[in-house]
């Protein structure tokens, strides 16, 4: 396989910690940031600002992010849902926010409580805002593969949902298997319906590991041009509203590992990554 680096996005203390039953305090998740900060990453998600109400986990992200110590080899970037999400992400000075759709209808009612026409309503102030203050955007899909309650999802709709966060001046664009149903063949169909739309360079693969296929799905992403990869430390996480099936993300030690194996360039430094697994592992 001959690619550029691949680059990691870390998102365990972001769709890690999102899904934890038993909820980590700030202190535990600003030690877990600034673990993750030496390991390498090109992002670290430190957490969202969505309600308290429906994700409680990520309640006093503001506080995280004003805690960790932050690097400048690294991004550090939030959630945001709606506008009160962005007027929280700019109170604290956050330069790098991620919006989030998805390719199903049912799923966007049940995690942002509206469809997928009113999540781009949404988005437009939010983009305008964050071009006023030059902030970077990454665009997530989830169902990308398919959905917890209407099943498979065709390739050319979330193609179509690519294009329109493209379109939106979106840096970059994250396709979620949000359940990990994905195979190598359905992971390859959907980028390849994608790439026809967005360029392959700017799209991101985001995998939960359910089945155990996600490295699988990661090879096939990356052997068709993908480089983005994203992965949370010691596979924790999972979308609260992805059902049972929305298990862990794909461990980012397992990512590691899968890379040096294909001897594929990086820029992961795995003693970092051991003692931030450690201190997950331990806590
Ligand atoms: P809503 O209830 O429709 O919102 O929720 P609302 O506008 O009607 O407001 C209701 C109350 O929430 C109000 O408070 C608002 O102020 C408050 P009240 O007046 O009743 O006291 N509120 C907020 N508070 C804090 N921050 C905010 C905010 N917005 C409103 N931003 C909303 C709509 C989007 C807020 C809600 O549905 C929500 O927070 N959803 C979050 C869901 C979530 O975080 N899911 C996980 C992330 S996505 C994911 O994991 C998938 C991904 O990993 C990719 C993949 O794997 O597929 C990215
Ligand atoms: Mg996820």
């Amino acid at each position: 396989m001959s690619t550029p680096q691949i680059k990691i996005v870390e998102v365990g203390p972001r769709d890690g910690l999102q899904n934890e039953k038993n909820i980590w305090t700030v202190e535990e998740r600003v030690r877990l940031i600034n673990y993750l900060t030496p390991c390498g990453f090109d992002e670290i998600e430190v957490g969202s600002f969505v309600s308290p109400t429906w994700v409680p986990q990520m309640a006093d992200t503001a506080l995280v992010f004003q805690r960790i110590e932050k690097s400048e080899n690294c991004r550090y970037s939030t959630l945001v849902p709606n506008q009160k999400g962005m007027e929280l992400a700019i109170t604290q000075n956050v330069r790098n926010i991620s919006i989030f759709t998805a390719a199903s209808e049912d799923f966007n009612k049940k995690n942002i409580n509206c469809s997928i026409e009113e999540s781009f309503e949404r988005f437009q102030p939010i983009m305008a805002e964050a071009n006023r203050k030059n902030l970077r955007v990454r665009g997530y899909i989830s169902c990308a593969i398919e959905c917890p309650y209407s099943g498979p999802t065709f390739p050319e709709k979330v193609a179509e949902v690519a294009d329109r966060l493209w379109q939106l001046g979106c840096a970059e664009i994250s396709l979620g298997d949000t359940i990990g149903k994905g195979t190598p063949e359905t992971t390859v169909a959907m980028i390849k319906a994608v790439k026809t739309r967005v360029p392959i360079n700017n799209l991101a693969i985001h995998c939960h590991d359910t089945y155990g296929r996600a490295i699988d799905n990661i090879e096939a992403a990356i052997e068709n041009g993908v480089y983005i990869v994203d992965s949370a430390i010691t596979g924790l996480g999972g979308c609260p509203y992805g059902g049972a099936n929305a298990k862990g993300n794909v461990a980012t030690e397992l990512v590691l590992a899968f890379l040096n194996r294909k001897n594929l360039n990086h820029t992961l430094n795995a003693k970092a990554i051991e003692v931030a697994r450690q201190f997950v592992l331990n806590r």
